[in-house]
């Protein structure tokens, strides 16, 4: 049986999370690969919402472990909130969260960091999640990051911080932070890490030898992405995008195993599309309809509650993100949410100067240049109690035929509600 790998197809915040919970039950392991605390992955169970940043979205199941890769970048005070946090509602992590010795911390200044950036951009600005993930990325890349293997060694941890931070003031002094670390800081600073490492120290674990051994076990893995395809540091609408590799291939390098492991790859798109942070974004309705989506569809960030920008799904975005990251299966959500509309519109190509294509840009500025080409489809009303494919009205089953058709993709999950059992199950990516 193959192992899975769930990523977001679109800008992010596609129901990874409620995706992840349906499927957890089947996982032996869930293992986020990719991302930090930026992701909010939104679980409803017994119409309990629990909001996850960092721990995976596998530990509301009891028998089910879950990891954290060394491709994540954790924040170790909000890993140990969230932990105590789920202890609270009575889900114990103990011994079954791992987190990877391999994994790069984000730091106190790497939050400041990318807060004084975004201010000092003041138009370009990407609009991240103010989370210090581009920061923390960039010096894992120049290799001067703090590890998670390195908390065992407060020496170690106040050696890197300290080299750091002579780099770093000069830094925040051009972008506009008019208060550079002074001694005392930096000793607090490194002393909250050691501490916060050493209470999280049970945690922390060899993940990619877990993860082997459990594969030559015959365990089920099934891999959270984080963020969506749009947003891949690679493949997304660069700059306007995230630090990591969103794209199922990532699944190994961020975890450990050869890519031998990943399995399928399943995208999540919702029923239409959304898109926090600033960026092009063709098909956006920027009138009373996408205030409507907005409203029905409770569209407002998981981690920093910003409205989130609205607008009808995109076939050639879709394609593309299919292509780039290997989808074979779509799960799609948020269906319900289209419910009431007289017409649904799918943007079927791009016109740039009177030229139509439907193949998504090579230059992602072009991206922002083009006007949607659309196709229309009759609306359906209330779909939320159906749970199976016979139970959709005509014209909701069009609209899902038609994009399976298009994509050339098998539907795996349709969503028809936020709550755990709220959808219709076609095919089990585990299985097929
Ligand atoms: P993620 O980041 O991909 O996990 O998605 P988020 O949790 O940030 O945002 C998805 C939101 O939509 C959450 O509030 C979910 O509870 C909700 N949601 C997920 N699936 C559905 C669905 O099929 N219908 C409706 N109405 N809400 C959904
Ligand atoms: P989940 O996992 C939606 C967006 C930010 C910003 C850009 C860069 O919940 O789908 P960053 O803080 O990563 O440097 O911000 O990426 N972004 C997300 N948008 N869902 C997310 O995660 C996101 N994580 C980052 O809004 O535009
Ligand atoms: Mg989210």
């Amino acid at each position: 049986m193959p192992n899975v790998v769930i990523v977001g197809a679109q800008w992010g915040d596609e129901g990874k999370g409620k995706v992840v919970d349906r499927y957890g039950a089947r996982a032996s392991w869930v293992v986020r690969f990719q991302g930090g605390n930026n992701a909010g992955h939104t679980l409803v169970v017994d119409g309990r919402e629990t909001i996850l940043h960092l721990v995976p979205s596998g530990i509301l199941h009891p028998d089910t472990r879950c990891a954290i890769g060394n491709g994540v970048v954790i924040d170790l005070r909000v890993l140990c909130d969230e932990i105590t946090a789920l202890k609270a509602q009575g889900v114990d992590p103990t011994n079954r969260l791992f987190v990877s010795y391999g994994a790069h911390l984000i730091m106190p200044y790497h939050r400041r960091l990318d807060l004084a950036r975004e201010r000092f951009r003041g138009v370009d600005k990407i609009g991240t999640t103010g989370r210090g993930i581009g920061p923390a990325y960039e010096d894992k890349i120049a290799r001067r990051g703090v590890r998670i293997a390195d908390l065992s060694d407060p020496e170690r941890v106040r050696g890197l911080v300290e080299q750091r931070v002579a780099e770093l003031n000069a830094l925040l002094v051009a972008n506009n932070d008019t208060k550079p670390y002074q001694r005392a800081e930096i000793d607090s600073l490194v002393q909250e890490t050691v501490e916060l490492g050493q209470e999280l120290a049970p945690y922390f674990a060899n993940v990619g030898e877990q993860l082997a051994k459990a594969s030559r076990d015959g365990a089920q893995i099934l891999f959270e992405g984080a963020q969506g395809v749009l947003l891949d540091i690679d493949h997304g609408t660069y700059p306007f995008v995230t630090s990591s590799n969103t794209v199922g291939s990532n699944a190994a390098t961020g975890t450990g195993l050869g890519p031998q492991h990943l399995g399928r790859v399943v995208g999540i798109t919702k029923a239409y599309t959304t898109r926090v942070g600033a960026g092009p974004f063709p098909t956006e309705l920027h009138d009373a309809l996408g205030e409507q989506l907005r409203e029905n569809g409770r569209e407002f960030g998981a981690t920093t509650g910003r409205p989130r920008r609205c607008g009808w799904l995109d076939f050639v975005a879709l394609r593309y993100a299919v292509r780039v990251a290997g989808i074979e299966q779509i799960v799609l959500t948020k269906l319900d949410v289209l419910s009431g509309l007289d017409q649904i519109s799918i943007c079927t190509g791009y016109e740039i100067d009177g030229e139509r294509f439907t193949t998504y840009p090579d230059n992602a500025h072009d991206v922002a240049r083009v006007t949607p080409v659309y196709e229309m489809m009759p609306g359906f009303a209330d779909i939320r109690q159906a749970r199976n494919i016979e139970d959709l009205p005509k014209n909701a089953r069009a609209y899902v035929d038609r994009i399976a058709e298009e994509l050339n993709v098998s539907l795996a999950l349709l969503s028809v509600g936020p709550g755990r059992g709220e959808d219709i199950e076609i095919v089990d990516p585990f299985q097929s």
